[in-house]
This record gives C-alpha cells, structure tokens and sequence, in this order.
C-alpha cells in the first residue's frame, strides 16, 4: 500500500476503529468456534466491533496458519476496513525446533549463532502465522536470584547489544515483505533486571549513569539494527512504570534516539497503574500511559474506552493518536498485509517448516557451542570401551528446552539416555559398575523464566545428598548442570571431576552433550553471566565500579571484602574451559596514543598449546583511568571466536577508536574518553593486563 492509500485509510477511520487499532487481545478471543469472537473476552464487555477491529491478536503455541487464514477472513468480512491484525508471540529461541535459552547463547559469544536461531524462528513461526515476535530481550542481568535472567544474553551491556541486533537482523531478514520474515520487539525496557533482590515485578530504582551506560545501549544497539517495536517493562523508572513514563517513551526514544516505531506495553501494565494507585479509571490510566509514549495496550483493555474518552474530552489530541494508529499501521504494511494478512503462511508451509532437518542441526550446532565446560581434572573427554553410569533428575529427561518454549515438544527431544543408548563407545551401566559417574543435574524448566524468582538459586538438598553418595563410590564424577541461569555450586563443584554447564540445550541439547562429553567436539563456551560462589555476592558481574578501600583481605581492617568469604567469583564472566589450552603472548600496540582519528589495533598471538584441535574467545576489555569520572574495573569490548589446530598459532587483532570508550554521564551527555586506558586480552575476564594507551 503506498503513503498516500495508507494515510487515506487513516484518515476514514472513525474514533473507536483508531482505538482499536491501539489494542492487543488474546487470540483465543476467535477460537472457540471457528473465527467468531467468544470466550474470556466476553468478560471484558468487548462489543464484537472492537474485537474484530482490534489492531493486535497474542497468541502462544497454538498459533496456526489455517486458524489464522479463518481470522483473518471474519475480520475482513465482518469489520469495515478489514484491516489485518498483527499477530504477535513469544518466539525467543525457537518454535517448534528449540535452541539453546538466550542466555546460553550468548556463551557462543558468536552474533552469527544468534542470527541462525533468529532466521530458523523466523521461518517457523512466520509459517504458522506469527507477524512479530516479542524478542530479542535485552535486559542486562547481574542477579541470578532473577527467574528470567535466561531470556537475556547476560551481564555486558555490549555481548546484550551484539546479540540482540544479530537477531533483529536474524528475524527481519532484508525485507519484511518476505515470506518467512518477523518483526521484532526489544523487550523490557528498561532496567527490569534490577528488580530488588531478584524478586520479580519487584520495584527497581536505577541511577540515570547507570541507565545510560548499561542498561538502555542494548536498545539502542537493536534499534540500529531495524528493530521494529519496544516493550516498556513492568518496573519502575524514577517511581513511575516504564509504560508511563514519558522520559523513557518519549524523551529518550523519539527525541534523543530519533526512532519513529511501534511501543506495546507488557501484558497488563496499563490496569497495573491502578494496582500503584497511580490512576483510578480507565481514562486515567491509558492518558498516563499513551501520553508517555506507549502505542498499544496489550491485555488491558484499558484503551479501548479510556482512550476513546480522553480523545472525546479533548486530553488527548486527535494528532497525537493519529500518529500512534499511524505507527501501527505502517508495520502492518511494512509487513505487507494488507495484500496477504497471513504473510506466507499456510498449512502447507507449516507443515514443511515444522522442525526440519537443517534446523535442527542449526540448533545442535548452537548447544555445542553454548555448553561451558567449567571444571575438568582430566576426566574428559571420556574414551571409547568406558563403562558408564547416567544419573540424576536429567539424565533421562527430555524436559531440555527450558521456559519460554513456543512450540517446543518433549517428544521430539532426546534425552542423554536416548543418545548415549545409541553410542556404541561406550556402557551404560550402573553407578557401582562404572568408571565415571555422569550426574545430570539442576533446575526443571518449569522453574525459571518469568516468575521463577528464587531465595537460593542452587541445586536441591536432595539432589545434593544425591551427589554425596555418588562422590562416595570413589568414582570419578562429571556433573551436567542443567540451569536458567547460575546456581550456587561452589561445594558441589568441589566435589566433582568435571562440570559441564549444558545450561537449557534445546532440541538437540542431549546430542550435542554426548559430543562434548565424548570429545568428539570440544567445548568452547564462555560464560555470559558470572557465577557467584554464594547468594550474598549477589550482584556479581565483571564491570563493576572501583571502590575506595582495597578488595583484598590482606590489606587491614576498613578494606571491602566479606568477614565470611571472598570477594571472588566462582567462574568469572567470559570463563570456559577446552580439551585444549591456549596461551597468550603479550599485545602488541601499533600507537602508543589514541586520538580522534587515529585507532589504535592491539595484537595477540593465541597459541593452541594443547595436542587438539579448540575453539575459543578472545576478549577484550578495557578500564579508563579518567580523572573525571568513576568507570567499571573491566568493560568487555570487543571479542573474537578463533579456532586453532593442535600447535597452530594465529594473531588476533582488536582496533580500538576513541569513540569506543565513551561514556555518558548522568545527563546522558557524552564523556570524552581522555588519560590512561588500561587493555586486558585473554580468556575471560580475569585476562592479565595487555597494554596501557594514552587517549588524547
Ligand atoms: C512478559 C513479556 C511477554 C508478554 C507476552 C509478559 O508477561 O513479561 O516478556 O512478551 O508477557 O507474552
């Protein structure tokens, strides 16, 4: 549809289809017979107009094409203009074939791997009739007592960033008029993370510092990258909801990043307003909140009259919903359907999309490299003619996928017990028989994601004692830990000859373990959130800011550091063991000064050190020494996924310009990077310094 025809459809809406198009309702509205609204929308006092005017459907895993061709065909005869709803869902790593959690794979530190899961979601999910999905997440997470850190890459704002515009690309293809394209959400912004003591839909209270420089450049970094629509999350911002709260929405959206997209709430967030006695009636809660900037109501039915009324009173302003039903409808033609509503998909599609071969070799190949093998004395890999035990709540579950699973399928994912069984190297046997023990272990995947807040993320007593009694065998024990997000295991750890952190594998998680575990390709994830040894570190994370008093115990009494315990991590943020080892040489600078125009590159040769082939990361961090502002001890940078051959050695270059090292201070005004820069390469985020460059 061009401008002009688009404008004109605008402009011959009457008041109540504008509003419609300004809220989201569930799709079961149409279901229950045959793509007639009924059902639990009835109880909302929904008129049959409004529901088949509604600018949006939600659906979750019973989106369908042919269900959806049926909506799209009662809408088109029983509404005016016909206008096709946006479909929207939760597709945040994968539909029906299942990849790794976000979290585990940002420990591919590999954009490219969050790309293909984007592309194959996209491609299954478009097939059923899914327009947009509400991803990528971006909230950068330090508590893992947060059930949903495993939707988000993680702790660095710049792995968040990366990743999250790898998949926008991923998802949205060259052109969303293309079959098998989505739109994109960034959702929950922002600063939901920091809900107080991991507790979920807990109020969080950031600093403006904070916000520019960690919590909003993920957004921003999607946004670039054509990201279509954002989320305001749940939380707070300066004592007022995200949805309503016009700095966010608005000042930081549309005037100081320019972006002129789609904004939906979160699910309820416009009927919360009450719950904060922030708004008494519909009217009042819907002005709050689209006056801050927010376009749709999802699941409030607030707009619907609340909106309509303050347009009629005069509140609102004709223009200014005109320009909200504009947004929506562009995406709508964005997607082009106004010529197909249902973008592509059909029966057929579905079908022929539905988990295919190469899709799920995609998703194998992103849970061989999101796996972190965090401890080995040797007992991997293990060797052909091994008799084997498989043990633990997870070594015969196929319950691998995690939360968030749209279409997701228990039957159709292995467990260990099924791959292993057909592993003709080695027996499976029972813990007395065996030389090594394999104790698949951790969270159920019920238990993480949104509201899965926990006191003590960790293993269970009993699956704690169940380990004590294997450790009293004297057999080697190699634990597989199955997680939403990190557990305290520092005890548990100890006791085991190797960990292997599988985290939420996927479809093809139990393959791509047996690989690990075999040798057969060798581990190379690194750590997208740092492990606490106890719940009282928490937050933990690599960047975070110097403090006054020296860290180390030996240093006297008014020092920061913990009466009971060390100030350290278990696995630091970018840790991950191989089979192999690499070693460092010292960079290399090519200048000893950065100015406005001229970068400096720091080189280092990475040796494979060990008798194997491996892959690692090579990262790169950074700590101004400014001397007018505070900056975290370690920034991750840049970093770069290499693989070596037993022996080879490559050098790994890392260009850093001036603008690299901006900041933002409490205005959002930009800090010159000035004075010394301390450069650390190396393996993880304890890599010893590397150079020290002078920036002018
Ligand atoms: C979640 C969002 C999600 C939405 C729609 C909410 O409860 O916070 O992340 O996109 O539901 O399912």
């Amino acid at each position: 549809m061009t401008n002009e025809a688009l404008n004109a459809l605008l402009q011959d809406l009457t008041l109540e289809e504008k509003v419609a198009q300004l809220c989201q309702i569930d799709m079961s509205t149409f279901l229950a017979d045959a793509g007639s609204p009924t059902g639990p929308m009835l109880e909302f006092n929904l008129t049959r107009e409004q529901i088949v005017s509604a600018g949006s459907l939600i659906c979750g895993a019973n989106a369908d094409a042919e269900k959806f061709a049926q909506i799209h065909e009662t809408i088109r005869k029983e509404s005016r203009h016909g206008i096709p709803p946006l479909i929207m869902s939760d597709v945040i790593h994968g539909m029906r074939t299942t990849f790794p959690i976000p979290l585990a794979l940002a420990c591919t530190f590999d954009e490219n791997e969050a790309e293909t899961m984007a592309r194959v979601s996209a491609k299954e999910a478009s097939a059923c009739g899914v327009h947009v999905t509400f991803s990528p997440m971006l909230d950068v997470c330090r508590d893992p007592r947060w059930g949903r850190c495993m939707e988000s890459p993680g702790e660095s704002p710049a792995l968040c960033g990366a990743m999250g515009a790898a998949m926008v690309r991923g998802y949205r293809g060259d052109d969303l008029k293309q079959k098998g394209t989505m739109a994109t959400c960034a959702k929950h912004y922002a600063g939901y993370a920091l809900c107080e003591a991991g507790r979920d839909y807990a109020p969080v209270d950031i600093s403006r510092t904070e916000m520019y420089n960690t919590y909003l450049p993920p957004f921003k970094a999607a946004l670039d990258a054509g990201c279509d629509m954002v989320m305001p999350a749940f939380t707070p911002v300066d004592r007022v909801p995200a949805a309503a709260n016009r700095w966010l929405m608005h000042d930081i959206l549309r005037e100081r990043w320019h972006w002129d997209g789609m904004t939906i709430t979160d699910w309820g967030s416009v009927g919360e307003l009450y719950l904060h006695h922030l708004a008494s009636d519909a009217k009042d809660a819907s002005v709050r909140c689209f006056k801050a900037g927010t376009d749709m109501d999802m699941m409030s039915f607030a707009y619907f009259s609340g909106l309509k009324e303050a347009v009629e009173d005069g509140t609102v302003s004709i223009e200014e919903l005109d320009a909200a039903v504009l947004r929506v409808l562009e995406l709508k033609n964005k997607l082009g359907l106004f010529e197909d509503p249902n973008h592509g998909a059909t029966g057929e599609e579905q079908l022929a999309m539905r988990g295919r071969h190469e899709h799920r070799l995609a998703a194998l190949q992103a849970a061989l490299k999101s796996c972190v093998l965090l401890k080995n004395d040797g007992v991997l890999p293990l060797h052909s003619g091994m008799k084997v035990a498989l043990t633990g709540d997870h070594a015969d579950s196929h319950r691998l996928l995690g939360a968030w699973q749209a279409d997701g399928r228990e039957e159709e994912t292995p467990s260990l017990a099924d791959v292993f069984s057909k592993d003709g190297r080695v027996a499976i046997v029972t813990p007395g028989e065996a030389d090594v023990i394999i104790y698949a272990v951790g969270e159920d995947q019920d238990d993480v994601g949104e509201s899965a807040s926990k006191l003590n993320p960790a293993l269970t007593a009993q699956q704690k004692a169940d380990l004590e009694q294997l450790c009293a065998t004297g057999k080697p024990v190699v634990m597989v830990l199955f997680c939403g997000r990190p557990l305290m295991i520092q005890e548990d750890a100890s006791r085991c000859n190797a960990v292997l952190n599988a985290w939420f594998p996927g479809s093809e998680g139990a393959e791509a373990i047996r690989q690990l575990l075999m040798g057969d390709v060798n581990p190379s994830g690194h750590l997208s959130m740092t492990f606490p040894r106890c719940v009282g570190q928490i937050p933990i994370h690599h960047d975070q800011l110097s403090t006054g008093r020296p860290t180390e115990p030996e240093n006297g009494r008014f020092i920061s550091v913990y009466r009971d315990g060390s100030n350290k991590p278990l696995y630091p943020f970018g840790y991950g063991l191989s089979y192999t080892t690499f070693d460092f040489s010292t960079a290399e600078a090519d200048g000893d000064a950065l100015l406005d125009d001229t970068p400096v590159t720091l080189t280092v040769q990475v040796t494979n050190t060990g008798d194997r082939a491996g892959e690692t990361v090579v990262q790169l961090y950074f700590r101004g020494r400014r001397l007018t502002h505070m900056e975290p001890l370690r920034t991750l940078l840049q970093w770069k996924r290499i693989s070596l051959e037993a022996g080879e050695s490559t050098a790994v270059s890392f260009t850093v310009r001036k603008s690299d090292l901006q900041t933002w201070d409490h205005d959002g005004q930009p800090v010159e990077a000035s004075g010394m820069y301390d450069f650390y390469i190396g393996e993880d985020s304890l890599a010893r310094q590397s150079a020290v460059i002078l920036v002018k």
